[in-house]
């Protein structure tokens, strides 16, 4: 596009530097609204810098005001009725939206100079932009069914899936290399395009519903390096930095997420992981033990005139939305003089995240929330660890148990605090399928419940004070 405005390259660098400002504040719980903010300023600056720059006709900004009452109208139910647990399908359809603009402007830009003479730079460029842009559609499509339950979350296997995969994508790129050397070639321009969409499907459905966060920051990547591929065709500096910024920010938000699951990437992409959960279910511990459930009372009467408890949350708060209970069970406790902190582990929940999120919501104070790193030092201090609805992030097998699926990955210390309460439904195990050791032990005390129930429950046993 001809850039006629000289103030248009003042906004876009303004723009630019907002989008870097926006990552870095949203790095931080205490920084992350400013960060959201950032980027949303970002963004409006960016739009406006478009609208201002030239080469945009009457007719045109008619089509521009359509998109944006449209989009508009998706957007802001989405933003507001969605609820917080089903934030990573909601990014899901965002890169589905996101990827399929990138590629249908790849496409019109394609069918409007396929015969005018495109460089080989451009045609190439168009090529990648097209390429990743389809497969973020099918693919993040596919991930917000899984999510969302409408198709099944299980991963699909199937014999040489994955050659049938890799040769799909091989198909992609020679169709996308044999494009750039003839742009006239409009079976290619086919082929490409079937290929990619084709190929998405085929990345997400070996794929288990659990992994599906890892599997989203890494779609967001290839959304925002095909938006950076449209920077370089359409020749826009902005779209070029901010795609690029989007797309290494989605690949190392999957390797953190990778590291702290202590997974490879291979291992998501192929592993079928979490498809169907292992063991557990029966009232033993691993060790054989059979395991009494506790009472409300008997937590209640372990948690008075204790000095300090430490909270750790983890994927059943969540499905129980018990934030907030959580939260009035920190108030009652820190009323009777106890500290009380939040261990927060890196991948505690299904995304990136979740526990910040959901106790900010509940207006858990940012310095309660403590990361591990940090708490785990305090674990043998505490005259309580109290585990919500948390279950592999704890599990002591990820340090000493090789055979285990967790071994490697950093846990919390909880096993070393004086007493456990440990609040789940079951003796069914969480995300990796293995059982825990913890819930055998003679410190640990198991509160069968569902964690809103049984938090409630607790308050209401405190302030009653019996
Ligand atoms: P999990 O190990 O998955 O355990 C969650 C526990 O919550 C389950 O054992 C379940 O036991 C319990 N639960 C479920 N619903 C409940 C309810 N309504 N009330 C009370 N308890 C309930 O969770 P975690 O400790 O948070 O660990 C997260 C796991 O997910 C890790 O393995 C991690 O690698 C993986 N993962 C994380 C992410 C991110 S980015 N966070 C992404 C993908 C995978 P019951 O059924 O007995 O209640």
């Amino acid at each position: 596009m001809q850039e006629t405005n000289p103030y248009v390259q003042y906004v876009y660098l303004a723009s630019a530097a907002l989008f870097i400002l926006s990552l870095k504040w949203m790095g931080q719980v205490r920084t992350a609204r400013r960060g959201n903010w950032a980027g949303t300023a970002a963004m409006v600056l960016a739009v406006l810098g478009t609208l201002i720059a030239g080469g945009i006709t009457g007719q045109g900004y008619l089509w521009i005001a359509v998109a944006l009452v449209v989009g508009a109208a998706i957007g802001t139910p989405m933003a507001i009725v969605m609820p917080m647990t089903a934030v990573p399908q909601r990014t899901a359809l965002s890169h589905a939206f996101g990827g399929l603009a990138a590629a249908l402007v790849g496409v019109a830009e394609y069918l409007e100079n396929a015969n005018s003479g495109m460089s080989t730079f451009t045609v190439g460029a168009l090529s990648v932009e097209m390429l990743l842009g389809f497969l973020t559609f099918t693919g993040s499509l596919l991930a917000f069914g899984k999510l969302q339950e409408i198709i099944t979350t299980k991963a699909v296997i199937y014999p040489g899936r994955n050659l049938v995969s890799i040769g799909t994508l091989t198909i992609a790129i020679l169709s996308a290399a044999f494009l750039t050397l003839n742009p006239a070639s409009t079976a290619a321009f086919g082929v490409l395009i079937c290929a990619s969409l084709l190929f998405g499907v085929l990345l997400i459905i070996p794929i288990g519903g659990a992994d599906m966060p890892t599997v989203i920051a890494i779609l967001n990547s290839y959304a925002g390096l095909s938006s950076c591929a449209m920077g370089f065709v359409m020749n826009n500096k902005l779209l070029i930095v901010a795609g690029a910024l989007d797309g290494t920010s989605g690949l190392i938000l999957s390797i953190v997420m990778c590291k702290a699951m202590n997974r490879s990437f291979a291992n998501v992409l192929f592993g079928g992981m979490g498809a169907t959960p292992t063991g557990g279910g029966a009232a033993k511990s691993p060790t054989g033990k059979a395991i009494v459930g506790f009472s409300i009372e008997d937590a209640k009467s372990i948690l008075q005139d204790t000095r300090s408890v430490i909270i750790v949350p983890g994927y059943g708060m969540a499905v129980a939305q018990a934030q907030h209970a959580v939260k009035e069970l920190a108030n009652v406790l820190a009323a009777q003089g106890t500290d009380v902190k939040f261990a927060i582990h890196p991948v505690a929940g299904r995304m990136p995240g979740h526990m910040n999120v959901l106790l900010s919501e509940a207006d858990v104070p940012y310095d309660q929330l403590v990361e591990m790193e940090m708490i785990n030092s305090s674990f043998p201090e505490a005259d309580v660890a109290i585990v919500v609805g948390a279950n592999d992030v704890t599990n002591p097998a990820a340090r000493t148990d090789k055979t285990s699926p967790l071994y490697g990955m950093p846990i919390l210390d909880v096993d070393k605090a004086r007493t456990v309460i440990f609040i789940k439904r079951s003796m069914n195990p969480g995300f990796a399928g293995v059982d825990n050791e913890l819930f055998g032990l003679d410190k640990t005390m198991m509160v069968f419940g569902d964690a809103k129930k049984v938090m409630t429950e607790l308050v209401a046993a405190f302030k009653a004070g019996h």
